[in-house]
């Protein structure tokens, strides 16, 4: 093979490498598959969705919560909720009503722009009890 074109080869190759290597991770956020949270031990809720989290600080909730924030929340918004950058860092999302009905309808209908999910949707996924020990779980995160 001709040098010149060997070389063309080669840096093109490396381009497309790391612009694989660049958007992989990107994709993969969105695509990952949500893992099932199991709320024994929790008082189940039924079916209606609540407005204010009625685990806060129930400490079998904030064992759930934190497997349950671990295998579903931890890759985007940080291990430990301690955000490295690609999403908000959820400790600081105010302890009140607003904060809880803001956290339990992102949460269910996670976060899409111009076509592209930032956020998983996990409604049909985790149930209401995982939610709410994934809320608790985060509230029990030192600031
Ligand atoms: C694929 C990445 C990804 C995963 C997985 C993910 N999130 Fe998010 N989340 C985001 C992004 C990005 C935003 C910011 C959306 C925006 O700009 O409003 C967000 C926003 C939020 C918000 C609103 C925060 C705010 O300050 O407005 C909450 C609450 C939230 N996520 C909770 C969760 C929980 C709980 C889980 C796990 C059950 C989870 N997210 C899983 C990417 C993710």
């Amino acid at each position: 093979m001709n040098l010149r074109l060997g070389r063309g080869l080669q840096i093109m190759g490396i381009t497309v490498a790391i612009v694989w290597g660049l958007n992989l991770p990107v994709h993969s956020h969105g695509d990952a598959v949500p893992q099932p949270v199991d709320t024994q031990g929790l008082e189940p809720l039924g079916k209606k969705w609540l407005k204010r989290n009625p685990y806060k600080e129930n400490e079998i909730a904030i064992t759930i919560g934190s497997s349950g924030y671990n295998s579903n929340c931890a890759r985007c918004h940080g291990l430990e909720v301690k955000s490295g950058g690609v999403a908000p860092d959820l400790r600081y999302l105010e302890d009140d009503e607003e904060g809880d009905s803001w956290y339990i309808m992102r949460v269910r209908e996670g976060y899409h722009q111009g076509g592209v999910t930032k956020m998983p949707k996990f409604e049909g996924l985790i149930s209401q009890e995982a939610m709410w020990a994934i809320r608790t779980y985060i509230d029990s995160r030192p600031e």
